[in-house]
């Protein structure tokens, strides 16, 4: 069975990029399953802090192994945004294959140490386990904002990166590139879409030369999430656009079936919904547009 840091290496050979979705319940989880499936896509299924909370770190972990083993299929799972090394070591010990041990709220100096610190301790527990370290300011919430944050003065600087990656010995750079976590009200009507830095992931990526994820990317221009990929991303996260699409399917199974009270007969069609927005992306990640930019920008 593949591992993800051989996937992320496959990835980056063929300048693609590996899906990740956040998950809150069995409908998401079984919606992005089904949609890799069909796709015949590795994918990265993340849970948050928050999401493990409601879920469960051990119930995640044993849905998402099973999928695994019984399918004989790359489906992982990331520890998303957590900001304790408990965290970070409870979600290792339950078989999770990564973490985003977010600390890029503190001063770039103290989110080196303790995120040096975190990798060590984590690689000794599990050596095989990939540690994603953040920087700069990409704000909170996969939610619908009613206001855009300034984002401006926290986006990632090259040389920052760079010496972020040296001295904390990560896997994996999450970085702010113009992204942003959550969509405005304009984006979730289809009205505007958010744009990225593609001149300063390009920076950051000769830089570093590092796997790199973009996170927030819900809502993000298409021609920009290729570009992106192109540049050097390997992971691209979405959040979001699924629970959007689990309100609205969920809206609409209710007022189309007033009277159902079973839960397996109101369920499918928001599955079906959120499955098509997953397969969607998993699509525009994996296009030939994006891996023809990506051979020529490497
Ligand atoms: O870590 C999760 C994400 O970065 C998702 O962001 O809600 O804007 O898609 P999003
Ligand atoms: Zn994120």
């Amino acid at each position: 069975m593949q591992t993800l840091s051989q996937a992320l290496k496959q990835a980056e050979t063929n300048g693609v990029a590996v899906g990740h979705f956040n998950v809150s319940d069995l409908v998401l989880i079984r919606a992005v399953f089904e949609a890799a499936r069909s796709l015949n896509l590795p994918v990265i299924v993340g849970a948050s802090e928050g999401e493990r909370a409601f879920m469960g770190v051990r119930q995640v972990a044993s849905l998402v192994r099973s999928l695994r083993e019984e399918y004989d299929f790359p489906i992982f799972l990331n520890a998303d945004h957590t900001h304790s090394l408990r965290g970070a070591l409870d979600a290792a010990a339950a078989g999770f294959d990564s973490v985003v041990f977010d600390l890029s709220r503190l001063p770039l100096e103290e989110n080196i140490r303790q995120t040096r610190a975190a990798v060590e301790a984590l690689k000794t527990a599990r050596p095989d386990f990939l540690v994603e370290g953040e920087i700069g300011d990409i704000g909170s919430g996969s939610e619908i904002h009613d206001a855009a944050p300034d984002l401006k003065k926290g986006l990632t600087a090259p040389r920052e990166a760079k010496q972020f990656v040296e001295e904390t010995h990560i896997d994996v750079l999450a970085p702010a590139v113009g992204n942003m976590h959550g969509m405005l009200k304009s984006m979730a009507a289809g009205d505007t879409k958010k744009r990225l830095d593609i001149e300063r992931i390009r920076a950051i990526k000769a830089e570093t030369g590092i796997f790199m994820t973009l996170h927030g990317a819900s809502g993000t221009d298409d021609g920009d999430l290729r570009a992106a990929i192109a540049a050097g991303m390997n992971i691209v996260h979405i959040n979001t656009e699924l629970r959007l699409a689990w309100r609205r399917g969920l809206d609409t199974a209710l007022s189309d079936q007033p009277s159902e009270i079973v839960p397996y007969h109101i369920l499918p069609p928001v599955v079906a919904s959120i499955q098509r927005v997953v397969a969607s992306r998993l699509a525009l990640f994996n296009s030939a547009g994006a891996r023809a930019e990506g051979a020529s920008a490497r």
